[in-house]
């Protein structure tokens, strides 16, 4: 077999990639180790920037995300037992966020991409890639397959393939582990609270999201080896109506707990994010700790430097775009992750008994709600930043 662009995994970088090289003429196949339904139920990250609504939109996959996607013009802090409002609109010059599950945005690509007669495979086998080469080696329905490409796309996520194919010595890491993971929930609930609530408390951190008018998403910290076992739906609750109480009585709604699971925190990034005909893209390059909502922004925001790169090379025979991919994605990625590792310190309970921290966190929590100059600063990492 023989494409132009190899595309291993079909999470959003691969896909958005995979929709964004159709539209410009180039050929490509997106392998993808999971079955149709087990991406497509994968409850994962739910707030969109608005540079990603735009993109989905102009690939012509957002038809279903303007009907039901949830439009947010502010969030919550709230800490010492009282909440303040970020005016997220206000402070940007109008910009939002929309919050719509991934696995929908996921379900949405998908359905476009094989409607139009794309090619995706699902329940590949032991993939095997040749960066050097840029050759992959996939088992397909009992069949050993050679896709050779001009380039592949490695879009696997962060336990994928395609970065530990790079040889040792090429990449440098960098990384930090978070003494704390999250336990998310998903709810038959109507969400209490009209925006995210992003929660300090002596406990540890919560917030409270949504997916719908009647499915709440809410998180707790937790330990980082925390068992899931020992969460029972009764303690969830508990907890969440202990850490968000506030000193106006705010109600919790609570409802039958329909998913539930561990996620840990981490930051992580690789330099370069390339090697010989091998461009890696999204998680598979970088993670981000949640508590900034970017991990599938930024997923998004690297292909579209590789698609504009990729068109270039095809069209113009400009290799510049290519050369300089890293580099361009990196920029982003380094100004996302300390976002990300702002508001997680911000937020979170850091160690158990040093009184200073917790001091020192309520302190930076007033400023960035009374200080416009503070919560603008917030308000544009959080809805996107256009340029970096
Ligand atoms: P993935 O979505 O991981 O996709 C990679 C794909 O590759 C998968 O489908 C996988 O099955 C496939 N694959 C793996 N190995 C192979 C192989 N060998 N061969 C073929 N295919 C392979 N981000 C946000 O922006 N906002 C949020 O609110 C947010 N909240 C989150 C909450 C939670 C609980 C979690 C876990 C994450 C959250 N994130 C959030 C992060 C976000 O989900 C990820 O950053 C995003 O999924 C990255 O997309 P990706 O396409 O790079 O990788
Ligand atoms: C979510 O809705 O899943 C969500 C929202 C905000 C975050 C992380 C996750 O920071």
């Amino acid at each position: 077999m023989r494409t132009q662009v190899g595309i291993v995994g079909a999470g959003p970088a691969g896909l958005v990639l995979a929709h964004r090289l159709r539209r410009a003429g180039i050929d490509c196949v997106v392998l993808e180790d999971r079955a149709r339904e087990y991406v497509e139920q994968r409850v994962r990250a739910g707030v969109l920037e608005q540079g990603t609504v735009d993109t989905l939109i102009d690939l012509g996959v957002g038809e279903r995300l303007q009907r039901e996607g949830l439009v947010h013009h502010g969030l919550e802090l709230r800490f010492g037992g009282a909440g303040h409002r970020i005016p997220l609109s206000e402070l940007t010059g109008g910009r939002a966020i929309t919050l719509y599950g991934q696995q929908k945005v996921v379900e949405d690509l998908i359905a476009g991409w094989l409607a139009a007669g794309g090619d995706l495979r699902f329940e590949v086998d032991d993939v095997r890639v040749d960066p050097e080469r840029a050759r992959v080696e996939f088992t397909h329905d009992g069949a050993r397959h050679t896709l050779d490409c001009d380039i592949i796309a490695g879009c696997d996520g962060f336990h994928g393939v395609c970065r530990p194919s790079i040889p040792n010595g090429v990449l440098r890491a960098y990384e930090r582990v978070y003494p704390f993971a999250w336990l998310g929930i998903l709810a038959e609930v109507a969400p209490s609270s009209e925006e995210l609530v992003y929660c300090h408390s002596e406990r540890g951190f919560a917030l409270h999201s949504m997916r719908s008018p009647e499915i709440s998403r809410l998180y707790l910290q937790v330990a980082p080896d925390e068992d899931i076992e020992r969460w029972p739906d009764e303690r969830i609750w508990k907890e969440l109506r202990t850490r968000f109480a506030t000193r106006d009585g705010w109600t919790l709604n609570d409802g039958p707990v329909i998913e539930k699971g561990i996620t840990p925190m981490r930051s992580f990034v690789v330099e370069p994010m390339q090697h010989e005909r091998l461009y890696l893209a999204g998680d598979a390059a970088h993670i981000v700790p949640a508590t900034g909502a970017k991990g599938l922004n930024l997923a998004v925001a690297d292909v579209g430097v590789l698609a504009a790169a990729l068109e270039r090379q095809y069209r113009d025979g400009d290799a510049t775009g290519l050369e300089t991919y890293s580099q361009t994605c990196l920029r982003r990625v380094w100004r996302v992750q300390h976002f990300s590792w702002w508001m997680t310190s911000m937020l979170h309970r850091l160690s158990g008994d040093d009184p200073f921290e917790p001091r020192l966190q309520h302190a930076q929590l007033e400023y960035v709600c009374r200080s416009r100059a503070a919560a603008t600063s917030l308000a544009e990492n959080y809805v996107g930043l256009e340029h970096v």
